[in-house]
């Protein structure tokens, strides 16, 4: 049976791109689970609405951070031992679309932009959050944020697939590097889920998004959404998995293990009799 018991009590987290979709639905569990978390996020409107809305039964901030920016992150991560004396864990979470092309058609300028917030976000987050951990000789958790499209082809336009692969390269290394200093580098990736960046603009139908992702899920009769990747990144960030380290936890209903081509065939060889 599951417990109730908090499992992040007294721990202190960074959310980046924690001012919407997953980040935020992460966000409120892991303050429901008794830690104090801070929003660093580029959209300082959504991010004081949720912090604010947090606040009165939990400890929650916002701070303005572009994780393109290293200055940005270096103060993220100041603003959580100021204000709460340490960092147990940093939820690398922030993203974009990228541009909707494929290769032929890609704009150089878009390509860097997609790298520089998913890649060098990361980086930068695991660098500070990392350094501060060590420093302070906290025994943390780190989980960055890639996607079934860092697995495998087809899922996402060119940029995006790039960015997410290179992220669990840096999953691995990190891992190795922080291992021998108690600190934990995980990683989610999550097949798609109708979130803002999803859904891409404001107002569209979320149960029609929903719908036409479904249809391409290799589980049936379950959806994909916000919540249950909260849930399994709450686990990484606790002690429910203190011995997990260098993992990426595929979120996907095995949409990135099966290959379909079997079934196509079998349906085409009863089509030819
Ligand atoms: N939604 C999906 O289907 C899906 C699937 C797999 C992985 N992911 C990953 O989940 C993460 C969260 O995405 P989401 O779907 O919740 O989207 P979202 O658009 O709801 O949230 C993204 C958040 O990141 C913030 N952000 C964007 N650029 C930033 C920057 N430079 N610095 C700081 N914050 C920035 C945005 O303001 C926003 O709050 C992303 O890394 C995304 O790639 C999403």
């Amino acid at each position: 049976m599951a417990s109730n018991k908090p499992k992040l009590e007294g721990k202190v987290a960074i959310i980046t791109g924690g001012a919407s979709g997953i980040g935020e639905t992460t966000t409120r569990l892991f303050a429901a689970h008794g830690a104090s978390v801070i929003i660093a996020d580029i959209n300082d409107s959504l991010g004081h609405l949720v912090a604010a809305s947090i606040s009165p039964h939990g400890r929650c901030s916002f701070i303005h951070c572009d994780v393109r920016n290293e200055l940005h992150l270096a103060a993220a991560v100041d603003h959580a031992i100021t204000t709460y004396g340490l960092l147990d864990i940093m939820f690398s979470n922030a993203g974009i679309a990228g541009p909707i092309t494929g290769v032929l058609d890609l704009d150089p300028a878009d390509l860097d932009h997609t790298l520089a917030v998913h890649v060098r976000g990361t980086a930068l987050a695991i660098k500070h959050a990392g350094r501060a951990m060590v420093a302070a000789g906290t025994r943390g958790s780190i989980i960055c944020h890639a996607s079934v499209s860092g697995i495998q082809g087809g899922f996402a336009p060119v940029a995006y697939m790039t960015s997410k692969h290179a992220i669990l390269g840096l999953l691995k290394e990190a891992a190795a590097e922080l291992g021998g200093k108690g600190v934990r580098v995980n990683c989610v990736s999550p097949y798609l889920v109708a979130t803002p960046l999803v859904c891409g603009v404001p107002g569209a139908d979320v149960a029609k998004v929903e719908k036409l992702l479904c249809t391409g899920a290799i589980l049936k009769g379950a959806v994909l959404r916000a919540d249950d990747v909260a849930t399994a990144v709450l686990f990484l960030a606790s002690d429910d998995s203190a011995f997990i380290s260098g993992h990426n936890l595929v979120i996907d209903g095995g949409a990135t293990v099966v290959n379909t081509t079997l079934a196509k065939f079998i349906e085409g060889i009863y089509d030819l009799a």
